[in-house]
């Protein structure tokens, strides 16, 4: 169950960290007027918190936003990525900088391993936590981390992520490492929660009718209403609004099993155990 009942709410990190259930996604969205505009409709829709990476090349429009929105920079939770080829403990480090610097802030609220690169994602680990430890990060965590890769972090650094960020929707429901991580406190975020705009099940269609909310209103409250958070990506002014307009109804138990019921195991982005960028 979730404690989301309205558009700012925030879910609590295992290291206390509060952070909104609901984020705008930049993926895609081009550097400039367009990352600008879109982060602008999305403060003022009331969305409080941004998930972009280095690779997005964005980093540089999400700050410039952010910066002349006028709202406390405490007020926004702030999500970057340090990208594959950046990997490792050194250049690690040398990458937050740079996001940081294109980011416009003093401190990233959670920086995230974008994917776990074989032979190195240990050593870019041990680089989040000097950057968590050294005040320059409020929380680490990692993306399209399976659990054996968890695993393999937690044992080797003693640190668990507060967050895995990874490719969830209907049709890829991630159980097992559903399990695994509310069995470690670390809290599940979706990406592509709306399978990148392929929303045309017929089960979506008839709960939208249903609840008189749209399809993607209807995953996104799904995965609130499973303590998933949501960052939902769009450039358009219209369906921004209309994925924070998720806290005024409440999926009905059958309802959620129903859902449940669409999983395919598939993925519209790659497998992290098999990924070759
Ligand atoms: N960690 C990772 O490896 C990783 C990978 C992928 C994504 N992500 C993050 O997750 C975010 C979201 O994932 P995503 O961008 O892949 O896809 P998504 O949010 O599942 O879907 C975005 C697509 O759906 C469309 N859309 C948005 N709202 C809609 C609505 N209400 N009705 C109909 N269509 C709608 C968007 O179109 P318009 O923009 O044209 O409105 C866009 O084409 C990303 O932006 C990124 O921040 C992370």
């Amino acid at each position: 169950m979730t404690s989301a009942a309205k558009i700012q709410d925030t879910v609590k990190l295992h290291n206390g960290v509060d952070m909104p259930w609901l984020g705008l996604g930049v993926w895609k969205t081009k550097d400039g007027d367009e990352v600008i505009r879109a982060v602008t409709d999305a403060l003022e829709a009331g969305y409080r918190s941004v998930d972009t990476a280095a690779v997005y090349g964005n980093e540089a429009g999400v700050g410039q936003a952010i910066r002349q929105s006028g709202i406390p920079r405490d007020d926004i939770f702030i999500t970057t990525k340090v990208w594959n080829a950046d990997q490792g403990f050194e250049q690690t480090l040398r990458a937050f900088e740079e996001s940081r610097k294109k980011l416009l802030v003093d401190t990233v609220d959670l920086y995230l391993i974008h994917w776990p690169v074989k032979e190195k994602y240990k050593d870019t680990w041990k680089a989040l936590i000097k950057l968590h430890q050294e005040g320059y990060v409020r929380a680490i965590g990692v993306s399209n981390f399976h659990p054996h890769h968890l695993r393999d972090i937690i044992e080797d650094s003693g640190v668990v992520p507060t967050v895995d960020q990874v490719e969830l929707h209907p049709l890829l429901q991630q159980r097992e490492l559903r399990q695994y991580c509310a069995e470690h406190q670390i809290r599940l975020e979706a990406w592509s929660p709306l399978m990148q705009g392929n929303l045309d099940l017929p089960l979506l269609q008839e709960l939208a009718a249903k609840y008189g909310k749209s399809p993607a209103q209807i995953i996104l409250r799904w995965d609130l209403q499973q303590g998933v958070v949501v960052i939902p990506k769009s450039v358009t002014t219209s369906r921004i609004r209309e994925n924070a307009d998720i806290f005024d109804f409440q999926l009905s138990d059958d309802d959620l099993a129903r859902l449940d019921q669409l999983n395919e195991n598939k993925r519209f982005g790659a497998d992290p155990d098999n990924f070759n960028f």
